[in-house]
């Protein structure tokens, strides 16, 4: 028997509350096993679906726009970045793209702050010297590491999250330098002061990314970049790995050139359990949880259904990426 209800494909399981909400409106192809849908599953799929409800790891293409047909009415990424979605060629295709913003950015500022705090303070090795057995008595110098207190903090990036972050260090007492394509009015009311780049890399303790990846922001921090930073500066990724040229960053960090990085993204993810940066002392990197708490993932996947269904019913999105698809 066929059903009237649209159809939309699921890249990956989602909490029940999401496939209710979702199956109460249309038939669900959802990708059940636990691992990023393959490509060509993904290609097979779409012919004549209405909307496809995406995550960070599937590339939405024009090979899958192409695919899925004229009834393509909506893509919807459970994410605030939509780097893994040609958003050019789904505007020129007249179809809007969902995302996610405002619901994760405190969230994710917490975990920039926390990366800051863990590998400045060496929370992952301390953690580690107890469990090993390493802790016979008290050493004046042992395990010492860095404040975040007093310290000065460069914000690579001013928007949602990169404020979030400005308005939790004040809180630590930090001097605050943020870079920007523009300088940004609300700035004062965080006390951060706009700089160039160079003067931001040269003058922080601890860097912290936050814009998006894009074309022009692919690689800003490279080997040139990571030369200008103070020697026992701390990077922090909770953006997208690939804004650091990441064989630079291992480099930069085999040879002390910088004091540590904390990272939440990597290039690409996962990252191989051999990979060099997983050796090295003063580094974390953890598996892309800037948005993990139950709260604020449960936000994010409402909000992508929200918008999904927006969509189908032929309704503006609450939440849209590429406005300029309406015409209004
Ligand atoms: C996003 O939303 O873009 C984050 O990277 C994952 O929540």
């Amino acid at each position: 028997m066929t059903s009237d209800l649209p159809l939309v494909i699921v890249t990956r399981q989602l909490p029940q509350a999401i496939i209710d909400k979702l199956s109460a409106v249309a038939t669900l192809n959802i990708w059940e096993e636990d691992r990023a849908i393959p490509q060509d599953t993904l290609l097979a799929w779409v012919p004549g679906c209405h909307a496809i409800y995406s995550l960070l790891t599937d590339p939405i293409d024009s090979s899958v726009l192409d695919a899925a047909g004229a009834n393509l009415k909506v893509v919807s990424q459970m994410a605030v970045g939509v780097d893994n979605i040609d958003v050019a060629a789904c505007t020129a295709r007249g179809i809007p793209v969902g995302h996610t913003p405002n619901a994760l950015t405190d969230t994710t500022a917490d975990l920039a702050v926390a990366l800051m705090l863990a590998v400045g303070r060496r929370i992952a090795a301390a953690a580690q010297f107890v469990k090993v057995g390493k802790w016979d008595t008290w050493r004046p110098m042992e395990l010492t590491g860095k404040d975040l207190y007093g310290s000065t903090v460069g914000i690579i990036g001013f928007g949602r999250i990169g404020k979030a972050v400005a308005q939790r260090v004040r809180g630590f007492d930090c001097h605050i330098l943020y870079n920007h394509p523009r300088s940004d009015p609300d700035a004062a009311q965080y006390a951060a002061a706009y700089v160039n780049l160079d003067t931001l890399l040269k003058s922080s303790d601890f860097i912290s990314l936050h814009t998006p990846l894009t074309e022009e922001t692919r690689h800003m921090i490279g080997a040139e970049e990571l030369a200008m930073m103070k020697s026992d500066a701390i990077i922090v990724n909770t953006a997208r790995g690939a804004i650091v040229d990441q064989a630079a960053l291992v480099k930069a960090l085999q040879e002390g050139k910088i004091g540590g990085a904390g990272l939440d993204v990597t290039d690409p993810e996962p990252i191989s359990v051999d990979d060099p940066l997983l050796k090295l002392d003063n580094v974390i990197v953890v598996p892309h949880i800037g948005s993990a708490s139950v709260t604020t993932r449960m936000r994010i996947a409402h909000m992508a259904a929200d918008n999904l269904i927006a969509g189908l019913h032929g309704e503006r999105l609450p939440n849209v990426y590429n406005p300029e698809v309406y015409s209004d």
